[in-house]
């Protein structure tokens, strides 16, 4: 990079109101705080809909039949296992300090798979939870129990990631119903990026290992794991307001706050605590759940004092962290259980642009020197 000279960087360079793609998949309503996933509000799609009938609805446009829904059940299982028994070629691609880069590199060498798209499809959104646990596994020097290809996705995804610890049934819907929440969101950067590479006619698992990395990043998917920390740092409610104050002083961003597109609350956050609060109600809560609502208040008032013309809320990343903590995620896991829902849109994109055709080639200003002396 040219470090000589200071790039004004203009608003716009961040795309915000520029429409990239017609899209069936999902509507962000960031002034109404509303979400729309092909047709339904993602507040009675998550919770009443498994991941199963999800993903159906985001590749056919429709929900499932039962048949269809036990058909997208036994594609993930058999994903699921086609995933573990890859692991022993994959170790190197797993050997990654952060997991989210062992993602990527673990779905690039997996491949798109074979069959039909919809199977190609369920295979590589299988994989994503296989890898993931099998880097916590290694992480920990552990081995990582054999998927159950009968299981629902969700539950099965969290016996793994707990390196086969049963889940209680109650714990197992709530992350079912946080990988419904987040499966998709309208042109968010790592859904831009699977589709800037799918209009390439690249493979859709170096589209899907692309968007990972998009995701990895604190300012998208990278936030729970840190909003965590933020919490433990915090430590009690009391503490919120002066420890979000240093932090703004300190001129650092308060993560789980703020979203590109949303200027009310983040409707996925309604969502998931509800979810949280419903293992309250189970007795399988955690002491989190009041710790954030206060930490919210407070960076909400402070913030509001900060940017008066930008309404700065909580985004779903402040309730991820609580929601993925309370069923029993690893930290370190965070990011990668965002991918493992996410992935479902990030295919139906993939899909839907490798339709359309069209290569994605948007332009960039030169704002660079003219007329130098050409060099011999
Ligand atoms: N903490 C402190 N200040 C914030 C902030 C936050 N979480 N989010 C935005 N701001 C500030 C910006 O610094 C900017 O201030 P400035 O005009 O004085 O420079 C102003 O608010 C407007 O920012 P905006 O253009 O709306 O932000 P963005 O669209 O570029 O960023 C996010 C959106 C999500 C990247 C941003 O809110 C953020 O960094 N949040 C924290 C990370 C996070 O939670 N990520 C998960 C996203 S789902």
């Amino acid at each position: 990079m040219n470090t000589a000279i200071n790039l004004p960087v203009s608003r716009s360079s961040g795309l915000d109101g520029v429409v990239v793609a017609d899209t069936l998949l999902s509507e962000v309503d960031g002034e109404e705080g509303r979400l729309i996933i092909a047709g339904h509000e993602v507040e009675e799609l998550a919770g009443r809909f498994s991941f199963e009938a999800a993903a159906h609805l985001l590749w056919t446009g429709g929900l499932p039949s039962p048949e269809e829904e036990q058909r997208w059940s036994t594609q993930l299982g058999a994903g699921r296992i086609a995933a573990y028994e890859a692991l022993p070629r994959l170790s190197g691609a797993l050997h990654q300090p952060q997991v989210m880069g062992a993602l990527a590199a673990g779905v690039a060498a997996l491949g798109p798979g074979s069959g039909p798209p919809e199977a190609q499809a369920a295979h590589q959104i299988a994989a994503i939870p296989v890898l993931a646990a099998a880097w916590s596994a290694q992480q920990r020097g552990l081995a990582l129990p054999r998927p159950d290809a009968d299981a629902r996705h969700a539950s099965d995804v969290l016996r793994l990631v707990r390196l086969g610890e049963a889940p209680p049934p109650a714990l197992a819907r709530a992350l079912e119903r946080y990988l419904v929440t987040v499966i998709d969101h309208g042109m968010n950067a790592s859904t831009f990026t699977a589709r800037v590479i799918a209009s390439t006619q690249a493979h859709s698992s170096l589209a899907v290992a692309g968007a990972i990395g998009a995701l990895s990043g604190p300012l998208h998917g990278g936030a729970p794991g840190p909003v965590l920390d933020m919490l433990d740092a915090i430590g009690r409610p009391a503490d919120a307001a002066a420890w979000l104050s240093a932090e703004l002083a300190a001129g650092r961003r308060i993560m789980g706050m703020g979203h590109r597109v949303y200027r009310v609350r983040d409707p996925r956050v309604v969502v998931l605590e509800r979810a949280a609060r419903e293992l309250e109600e189970a007795g399988l809560g955690t002491p989190r759940l009041a710790l954030a609502k206060a930490v919210e208040a407070a960076a909400e008032a402070l913030l509001s004092a900060k940017n008066p013309d930008r309404s700065l809320k909580a985004n779903v990343e402040l309730a991820t962290a609580v929601l993925l903590d309370a069923v029993g995620v690893p930290r370190a896991l965070f990011s990668a259980m965002f991918a493992a829902g996410r992935v479902a849109g990030w295919l139906a994109h993939i899909a839907e642009q490798q339709q359309s055709g069209r290569l994605i080639r948007p332009e960039s200003r030169y704002v660079g020197p003219r007329g130098a002396t050409r060099l011999a």
